[in-house]
């Protein structure tokens, strides 16, 4: 069967990573988060303590390394030259930075360079906020997930508490609100629903009824109904 590209685009902590993965999985394809690229930048902005505001800074400094992911039998790591940067770009210095960094016009520009070169070959699944508007326009399948601020506030809180992090539910729903806030109003691919995507709202779903709704999608789209 033909190998297709599944752009799968929506606010913070809404989902899309893990049914990103379960889905490229399943379907034997590459899969591609471009959100862990905007925070590999902002990793190397803070630790060179680059000014986060000067977007031909970060760019210089998007010259001199290398963004790459390496498959792994248990999830994908994420490497800045030869280091493994997997854990560090979740850290919540570059959750709380990384809006700003990937507002900048010339930083997007080179990383959705990066993302359409690992896409080209389709047989891909890659979320991100401007997959199917931008880095994948022709996307044979469009996802537009959704959620409600408290259950993405909720699902990130249990996911902190299951890595022994201790976070204030209130401080995180107002850090998911302000990344919304940021990414959407951002003059550059602002985070908008492409025309063509099917929209999901994740509320009260659970990631396999989230992951059947889109296989749905895909079966239908490719007339396979
Ligand atoms: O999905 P995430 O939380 O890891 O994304 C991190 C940040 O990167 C988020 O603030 C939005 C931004 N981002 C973006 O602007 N465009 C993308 N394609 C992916 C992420």
């Amino acid at each position: 069967m033909k190998k297709i590209s599944i752009a799968i685009d929506g606010p913070a902590s809404s989902g899309k990573s893990t049914v990103a993965k379960i889905l490229a999985e399943k379907m034997n394809y590459i899969y591609c988060d471009t959100g862990a690229m905007y925070r590999a930048v902002t990793y190397l902005a803070i630790s060179s303590k680059t000014n986060l505001e000067d977007g031909p800074a970060l760019c210089a400094l998007l010259s001199k390394h290398s963004i790459s992911f390496k498959q792994q039998s248990d999830g994908q790591l994420v490497f800045v030259d030869e280091e493994d940067v997997t854990e560090a770009i979740r850290q919540q210095d570059v959750t709380n930075s990384v809006s700003i960094v990937a507002a900048h016009g010339e930083v997007r520009e080179k990383l959705v360079e990066l993302q359409q070169t690992i896409g080209k070959k389709g047989g891909i699944v890659m979320d991100g906020r401007d997959i199917g508007t931008t880095v994948l326009p022709d996307a044979e399948v469009k996802i537009f997930l959704v959620a409600s601020v408290e259950e993405r506030a909720e699902r990130r809180y249990k996911e902190n508490i299951s890595k022994g992090i201790e976070t204030d539910f209130e401080t995180l729903k107002k850090e998911i609100e302000r990344r919304d806030r940021i990414d959407s109003t951002r003059e550059v691919s602002p985070l908008v629903q492409a025309e063509d995507a099917v929209r999901i709202d994740t509320t009260g779903m659970s990631i396999s009824e989230v992951v059947e709704a889109i296989e749905a999608v895909i079966s239908e789209k490719l007339g396979l109904d």
